[in-house]
């Protein structure tokens, strides 16, 4: 059987980003997107880079505020309190993981759901769950469903196992295959048998932050395997699947780099996008 074809994240996004950048040049004001910074997180510093820059080629503004990491919790409410009432500011981010002595769910909670263009805040979970039109997806769920629909668009009937259970990857991904009609498995840790319960599935999401976890004699021939991972081993950025052994048995995969992490960036914009227009009543 011949390889695996690969799903073009990076094509993908750059398509959704120019569509992006159409509407936002005829936008009156700039949507603005605030991204809040705790210590100095060597990975997160070049996230939070790369959303900057991907914002300002399409027109959009977005600031780092980037906090000691030794601010205390009190004042990371504080400056979500501020941006939350700053009416030109559209869309709040704060990057994780945040520093051990501040509550990540306190300052999640605190940031406008209208404005939490992540959809960490428990009222997008929320209306996630209830299938709401108005939920804020997560953005690298949101990039995944897409990049999946490019390649099965009726998702209808599928067997998806996720691996990994965070509340920004594994549980939203679930949620939304669902919401998909997919049958749906989640797998962790704790799982028995973690293999045998991965090669019965149609989808496969490997989100569990560990490099080249998930093996060829995991995969069922013929299924679609996205990579989440982005793990650093000696300098090299290495995904979670064994990409050159896994791509001869699935029928599509995606690379790393170049697969999910420019799509999440991608629907970070689109999240904006969409915040800025409810605000503007620009829609
Ligand atoms: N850390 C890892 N992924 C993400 C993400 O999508 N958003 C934020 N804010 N932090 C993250």
């Amino acid at each position: 059987m011949a390889d695996a074809q690969i799903i073009d994240g990076k094509t993908i996004a750059r398509n959704i980003r120019d569509t992006l950048a159409k509407k936002v040049s005829s936008c009156v004001e700039k949507p603005r997107l605030a991204v809040i910074l705790v210590g100095n997180d060597e990975a997160s510093l070049v996230y939070d880079r790369a959303k900057q820059r991907a914002a300002k080629e399409i027109g959009m503004d977005c600031q780092i505020y980037h906090l000691d990491e030794l601010v205390t919790e009190n004042e990371v409410l504080e400056l979500i309190s501020q941006l939350n009432e700053d009416i030109h500011i559209h869309g709040i981010i704060v990057q994780l993981p945040l520093p051990a002595h501040i509550n990540a769910l306190n300052i999640l909670m605190q940031i406008s759901p209208e404005k939490d263009v992540d959809g960490f805040h428990p009222v997008n979970v929320g209306l996630l769950q209830a299938k709401s039109p108005l939920a804020m997806v997560p953005a690298t769920p949101k990039g995944i469903l897409h990049m999946l629909k490019t390649v099965c668009p009726d998702l209808a009937g599928k067997r998806a196992v996720i691996i990994g259970r965070s509340t920004i990857v594994g549980r939203p991904m679930a949620t939304l295959l669902l919401n998909n009609d997919c049958t749906v498995t989640i797998v962790h840790t704790k799982t028995k048998d973690i293999a045998q319960v991965v090669k019965e599935a149609d989808i496969v999401i490997a989100a569990c932050g560990k490099c080249n976890t998930v093996k060829a004699d995991w995969i069922k021939e013929g299924a679609i395997v996205i990579d989440v991972g982005i793990n650093r081993v000696d300098g090299k950025l290495c995904g979670d699947v064994d990409f050159e052994n896994v791509k001869t048995i699935a029928s599509y995969i995606t690379p790393v780099p170049g697969g999910v992490g420019p799509m999440t960036i991608a629907m970070l914009l689109v999240n904006t996008f969409e915040a800025y227009s409810r605000q503007t009543h620009n829609v």
